[in-house]
């Protein structure tokens, strides 16, 4: 059997906020309870509305927060701060918007080159170098590419850009926050074949972030619905995009457009508003905005469990809403 390249259990990260003179303290409960494992060369969609948690999965799996409860492991080796520095050069990530991640006054030979100055401090220049140009040939960026400034490029490059630097290290798994969201529709497609191309070269593993169904649908070997800080659905993208089983997931695949004309879904148009994450209902968090929630939703929570195609529902859907 391979050995997944990561594995999470029960990963929660709760932040404390106020406490202050003049405020109570509360604690925001930003992720609760993922579990999930992912295998060399394959991608785990993390989907769900802003605020649910996404960022904050990413903060744990690279090694920039510990989580508050629950473990991970990344090629084998536990996530714990003891093994990050051994562990950096594993995981890598990338984010949304390519401005804020790079250095704007650095070229970018030296902004790819980065991660070997810090993590390989002996090697030459010229051989650094070398490793730079073939990974900007990789990602698509032109040798002349090498003496320029961020500024000079579109949205697209500088994603380009971000993803050879998080590339050069050779890491196992890419973490990637919503990479895509930022850039044009027909960019969009340019980046995600260039992800999916350098996966099957380079045998990476990905957890990839996005609100958006129609890059999950694109990109996803599995997927992992999230509500509110928890994993309500998981599976593969064929179940949870075919027969999606809990009422959020039929409820967001309802707003999205079908790739497939001859499928018929009634839109359902969420009532209520997205609670606090300060505020989390007792029970399922989805039941008050549930058409389906009976009064055992508002009290007890249902586990997500370790089925292939799990959903955190006591009265999950068994066929698609036609
Ligand atoms: N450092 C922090 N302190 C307090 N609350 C936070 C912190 N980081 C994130 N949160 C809260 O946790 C929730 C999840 O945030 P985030 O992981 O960024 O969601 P997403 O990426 O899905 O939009 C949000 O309500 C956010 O305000
Ligand atoms: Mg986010």
């Amino acid at each position: 059997m391979t050995q997944p390249v990561v594995t999470a259990r029960n990963l929660s990260r709760h932040y404390e906020s106020g406490g202050g003179m003049f405020s109570q303290r509360q604690v925001v409960r930003a992720l609760s309870e993922a579990s999930f494992s992912i295998d060399p060369g394959k991608t785990l969609a993390v989907v769900g509305e802003s605020g649910c948690g996404k960022s904050t999965l990413a903060r744990l799996i690279t090694l920039i927060e510990e989580p508050t409860a629950g473990e991970f492991t990344i090629c084998g080796t536990p996530g714990v701060p003891e093994n990050w520095d051994s562990l950096r050069s594993q995981v890598q990530i990338v984010f949304q918007d390519p401005y804020g991640s790079l250095n704007l006054r650095h070229r970018v030979g030296s902004i790819i080159e980065e991660p070997l100055k810090i993590k390989r401090p002996d090697m030459p220049a010229a051989e650094r170098a070398s490793k730079a140009r073939e990974m900007m040939e990789m990602v698509g960026l032109r040798p002349e590419h090498y003496d320029r400034f961020p500024h000079m490029f579109s949205g697209g490059q500088r994603q380009r850009i971000a993803i050879a630097r998080a590339l050069i290290l050779e890491p196992k798994l890419l973490v990637l926050d919503e990479p895509v969201s930022a850039l044009d529709l027909s960019i969009q497609s340019q980046v995600l074949n260039l992800l999916l191309d350098l996966q099957e070269r380079m045998e990476l593993a990905y957890l990839f972030i996005s609100h958006d169904l129609s890059v999950v649908r694109h990109v996803a070997d599995d997927v992992v619905v999230m509500y509110l800080g928890r994993p309500v659905e998981r599976g593969s993208k064929e179940a949870v995009f075919g027969a999606p089983r809990h009422p959020y997931t039929v409820a967001l695949l309802s707003a999205t457009p079908s790739a497939d004309p001859t499928r018929h879904r009634n839109r359902i148009k969420l009532e209520g508003e997205l609670p606090s994450p300060l505020d989390i209902p007792a029970g399922c968090p989805f039941a008050p905005r549930c058409w389906k929630a009976q009064d055992r939703c508002r009290t007890e929570r249902p586990e997500l469990g370790d089925a292939a195609h799990a959903a955190a529902c006591f009265y999950p859907e068994g066929t698609e809403t036609a």
